[in-house]
């Protein structure tokens, strides 16, 4: 954690101000997937634009749909629509989203399969997703900030080296032999997630997250070197390039092991899962969730009591109001509304 009270600039959003620790105006919130098929309306650009990756590819229309939840909900942030699987496209592998299926994803599972993979800048996939950031940012409110992000070595490599699928034991067996493809593709991912992430910064993200969501996957000393190393890497990275944008870590199921990633030089604030007991964390961290999102599905009732307690367990000015998770497809658009009106009542 770092505390840059004094380089940071004065802003308007609470996002920024609660990141950078100076006082912001209100509790920061918004929601991991806020833009995807629980909205008819993202339903109806999504089918516009034809496949998923055509609608990441769409500058136009993906910052539609990064908006699109800011029109119905009083939100301190959009994320980019975009997807963590886009730079292993930009690396060369294929990339289909099947419906209902998920991902598939060409696979790495050798030094031969590493060494064919192609730096991620100037790549059109790349500056199609800039494209979106910059259209993005342009059309929100100084009060909006725009999240860009990447997925986290540890869970894109999972992804590469299983093909897509959500089966990640060929790619710990690689990782627990230290198998010398294995730890090459890491740091080819870490100098490539560097390489996006500041494309997305220069553009005009204003803050950045890093989703590790299989983080939990591992074992304790696993995680030290498969986590936090590459995590440490990308922020000091970021950093020497960009010293003043937030860094959030999102490292899901690490439990106890949350303060780690809060310790790591660099990061700005800890995206906590939904299991995360959050009187748990060190007392000076800013911390991002922790709302169940299948508590979004048992009605407004639930909603309000859980947000009640979440709001009551932490402070607001070190707290980023989130999901522990995405929101799932089949949660109702006006539950969210509930959510957005109790953490504002809340807070009063
Ligand atoms: O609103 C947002 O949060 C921004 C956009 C975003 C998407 N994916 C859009 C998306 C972000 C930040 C992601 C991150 C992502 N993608 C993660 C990390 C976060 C997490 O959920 O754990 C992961 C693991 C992926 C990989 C991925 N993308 C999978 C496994 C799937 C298929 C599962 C599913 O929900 O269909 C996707 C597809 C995907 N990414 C969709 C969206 C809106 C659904 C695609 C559709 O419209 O059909």
């Amino acid at each position: 954690m770092i505390d840059r009270k004094s380089e940071a600039p004065a802003s308007g959003s609470a996002l920024l101000d609660v990141l950078n620790r100076r006082p912001a105006v209100r509790r920061p919130m918004w929601f991991m997937r806020q833009a995807g098929r629980y909205l008819p309306e993202y339903r109806a650009v999504r089918e516009k634009a034809g496949s998923f990756l055509d609608l990441c590819y769409n500058p136009e229309l993906a910052a539609e749909v990064t908006i699109q939840p800011l029109r119905r909900y009083d939100l301190d942030a959009a994320i980019l629509f975009a997807d963590i699987l886009v730079v292993p496209h930009a690396m060369g592998l294929p990339l289909k989203f099947e419906e209902g299926e998920g991902p598939v994803l060409g696979t790495v599972r050798s030094m031969a399969d590493v060494e064919a993979l192609k730096p991620v800048a100037s790549t059109h996939e790349v500056t199609q997703v800039c494209r979106t950031v910059a259209l993005t940012r342009r059309q929100l409110q100084p009060h909006q900030a725009l999240i860009g992000f990447c997925g986290a070595p540890w869970t894109v490599a999972s992804y590469m080296v299983g093909g897509g699928s959500s089966d990640r034991v060929m790619a710990k067996v690689a990782a627990y032999q230290r198998q010398s493809w294995f730890v090459k593709l890491m740091d080819r991912l870490v100098e490539e997630s560097v390489a996006y992430l500041c494309a997305q910064a220069d553009a005009g993200a204003q803050v950045l997250q890093i989703f590790d969501s299989w983080a939990g996957d591992l074992v304790a000393s696993e995680l030290e070197e498969f986590v936090l190393k590459p995590m440490g890497a990308i922020i000091a990275g970021v950093r020497a390039r960009h010293p003043l944008v937030p860094i959030i870590v999102f490292a899901r199921g690490i439990g106890s092991q949350q303060r780690k990633a809060a310790a790591l030089p660099g990061a700005s604030a800890i995206g906590v899962e939904t299991e995360c007991d959050l009187g748990e964390l060190p007392g000076n961290v800013v911390v991002q969730g922790n709302l169940d999102p299948v508590a979004l599905l048992a009605g407004e009732a639930v909603v309000r009591s859980e947000v009640r307690r979440i709001c009551s367990a932490i402070d607001r000015q070190r707290h980023i109001f989130n999901l522990g998770h995405g929101i799932r497809l089949g949660t109702d658009p006006a539950v969210v509304g509930a959510v957005v009106e109790a953490v504002r009542q809340h807070d009063g």
